[in-house]
């Protein structure tokens, strides 16, 4: 099957200088023949250049070309680099080979888009300098797919899984193409199954898959990515062998020692296991009593010989719960049930939490639970799959909204407290953590079904790591790697990108209330619709107002916030609007800072979202003559489904407040 190289197209700069280009490295191995290769696509793509591999950096001289060195002492970490290049010398260094693989990767699209505010490549590479040096934010980059051992993905928009089909694991040279953009964002770690591990996935920890698993490692570590997979809590009992999972049961313990045993004799760079347990049908702990802590130490206490990693998922809450009497609320229970076991977890296990309390939400706040633990390894996870943000139909540029959550302070201290700092091991000094983001792609030509998606899939690996960056420059380099760098494209393209999350957010559910999408598939709107029973709907609605009352005469979720921010949220004249709806019951004659009441902001908001589409396909089509046909049709066609779908948001937001309210529109609008 075809498919595109992405943002590693390496497009024609010029070809002034035909002369090869020198590479000295005193380095061998897999990582630097990555080096080589790369360096010899980009050069020859981008300038018509070879590259001469001449030997170690003794050779060099002050000669011309690229000096590519591991120094130990540079203090540069198990993954940094610096790049200094002065007028065609250039010497990437770094402590490790992966630096240097990190390093090369930041030359090559350092070369095509600059730093200036407008993307330029470097014309000339014999006249271009260059300093920078780059330390990961974050030890841990990582992306989750949720890919199924039948070849499906659970939230999948983009195509079937490359990574399985008909219970096979694939290997084959997408999964190189895929290794290699990811390394080049600087992911490092990849759960390929998705964490709700069924039918054959369970035994993926079997002799059934471990020959093929071992090539698909071997593919990964040679891009400088570990392995990690996602198990069944429940694996003794699944696979026949025991009766129980209980984790404080001898026995289970011994099999899991058993097992780490024979998978990592087979597997020896795997990184560890992801795990989804007591949540939404999934085995856990709580089946035999147990806690979570409990749970995740049996099996870190197995794999930690091994140097392995138990990932424990926090989005932990009973589906059932019937919240109808106003204080059970789904929103306290990753807090209510990790907060009190902080400090309880082996150090070699590490809890995942979703960046929001609910299910990443369009708009939520940012969940409590990350500024409630401090003796607990962290990974904080991101969802790039747009499950509530319109499935890869709709242009939604996730990044912003990341930006806000890591730079949001959690006042768990004085200094240091925001989530950036957090999950980066900054304010507590924790090594094992990062940030993790269930993935976008399948096997679609271009890996992620809208071409525009592929913005979020590098933006989060830059983003993780470099959480310095801006969304604005995260953007524009995309934009310049894939489709070039005229600065109409570059610009209508940015705009579009950057106006595509608060567009959806307006066309969708308002001020923080989330959900209103139909049950189960997520796509569209369904006011009313309710996961899992049909007494409840999310939003609690009624003729009068709208809104989860949160503060402490309501749930009391506010409380699991550090003051102030429990204080802020818990009063409905402090509580920032964007949330309003989340945290307060808010009668429909309330007004507003804008001086609109809540009811004309939804109006509002929602033929506002409408018309940001229109303007999102007046920049696209602006451009048309600029772009290849492929990648034009592919974008236009899916923001006309994008329209299609946010007029009919809009009209069944609108008329649902309408009918509830009998208020018209102000503005004496239709409202359908
Ligand atoms: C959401 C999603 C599920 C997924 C779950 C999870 O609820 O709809 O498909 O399994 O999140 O994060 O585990």
């Amino acid at each position: 099957m075809e498919y595109t190289q992405c943002w590693l197209q390496y497009k024609k700069i010029s070809d002034v200088n035909k002369l090869d280009v020198n590479v000295y490295c005193g380095e061998t191995g897999r990582l630097i023949d990555r080096i080589y290769e790369e360096l010899a696509l980009g050069f020859w793509d981008m300038y018509h250049r070879k590259i001469k591999i001449s030997g170690g950096a003794a050779n060099t001289g002050t000669g011309n070309g690229i000096v590519l060195t591991v120094n130990e002492k540079s203090s540069l970490g198990p993954e940094g680099y610096s790049l200094k290049s002065n007028r065609g010398r250039c010497i990437i260094e770094a402590d490790t080979q992966v630096g240097l693989l990190y390093g090369t990767f930041a030359l090559l699209r350092n070369l095509q888009t600059g730093e200036s505010k407008a993307p330029k490549p470097a014309a000339n590479f014999d006249n271009w300098s260059w300093e920078e040096e780059k330390i990961p934010s974050n030890p841990l980059r990582m992306l989750n797919h949720w890919d199924n051992m039948d070849g499906s993905i659970e939230r999948g928009y983009s195509g079937e899984s490359f990574f399985f089909h008909d219970n096979e694991i694939i290997v084959n040279d997408r999964t190189r193409a895929y290794a290699r953009l990811m390394a080049s964002v600087g992911i490092n770690a990849v759960v390929i199954n998705n964490v709700n591990v069924k039918d054959a996935a369970t035994e993926l920890i079997t002799e059934r898959y471990y020959t093929q698993l071992r090539k698909l490692a071997d593919i990964f570590e040679s891009y400088a990515i570990k392995l990690y997979l996602s198990i069944n809590f429940a694996s003794p009992v699944e696979l026949g062998e025991l009766d129980t999972a209980d984790p404080l049961d001898e026995r289970v313990g011994k099999w899991w020692r058993e097992k780490a045993e024979e998978i990592w004799k087979n597997l020896p760079g795997l990184g560890g296991f992801l795990v989804k347990a007591d949540s939404e049908g999934r085995p856990g702990p709580y089946t035999y009593g147990r806690t979570h802590s409990e749970g995740a130490n049996m099996l870190a206490e197995a794999v930690k010989p091994h140097g392995g990693t138990i990932i424990w998922r926090c989005f932990v809450y009973n589906c059932r719960q019937d919240w109808r009497d106003k204080i059970t609320d789904r929103a306290k229970a990753a807090y209510d049930n990790f907060k009190p076991l902080d400090g309880t977890f082996a150090d070699n296990v590490i809890l995942q939490i979703k960046n929001g309390p609910m299910d990443f939400q369009v708009r939520e706040p940012v969940s409590p639970l990350l500024g409630g633990l401090s003796k607990t390894n962290m990974i904080l996870e991101f969802q790039i799959a747009q499950e509530y943000t319109g499935q890869q139909k709709h242009v939604c540029f996730l990044i912003p909204w990341f930006k806000e959550v890591l730079n949001f302070d959690m006042y768990c201290k004085e200094k240091l407290s925001t989530v950036g700092d957090l999950v980066s091991g900054k304010t507590y000094h924790q090594v094992k953590c990062g940030i993790a983001a269930v993935a976008n792609t399948g096997n679609d030509n271009n890996w992620t079904g809208h071409d525009l998606a592929a913005a979020n899939l590098y933006g989060f690996g830059r983003l993780a790591f470099d959480t310095g960056l801006s969304s604005e420059r995260i953007a524009k380099e995309w934009i310049a790697l894939t489709y070039g760098f005229e600065e109409k494209v570059v610009k209508n393209i940015n705009k579009i990108l950057q106006m595509s999350w608060p567009a959806y957010e307006k066309y969708t559910s308002p001020l923080g209330i989330g959900w209103m999408v139909t049950p189960h598939t997520h796509y569209g709107p369904s006011v009313d619709g309710y996961e899992y029973d049909s007494w409840g709907t999310y939003h609690r609605a009624d003729h009068f107002g709208i809104g989860v009352d949160r503060s402490n005469k309501g749930t009391g979720y506010c409380s699991q916030y550090n003051p102030p921010l429990d204080t802020i949220y818990g009063d409905k004249e402090t509580c920032p609007e964007e949330l309003l709806l989340f945290f307060h019951y808010v009668d429909y004659s309330y007004t507003l800072s804008s001086g609109k009441t809540l009811l004309q902001h939804i109006y509002d908001s929602h033929f506002e979202g409408v018309e940001d589409v229109e303007k999102m396909i007046c920049l696209w089509e602006e451009i048309k003559e600029a772009m290849d046909m492929d990648s034009y049709n592919n974008v236009i066609l899916k923001l006309n489904e994008q329209l299609n779908s946010a007029k009919e948001w809009r009209d069944v937001i609108n008329s649902y407040f309408y009918r509830k309210t009998g208020i018209p529109d102000v503005k004496g609008r239709n409202i359908y």
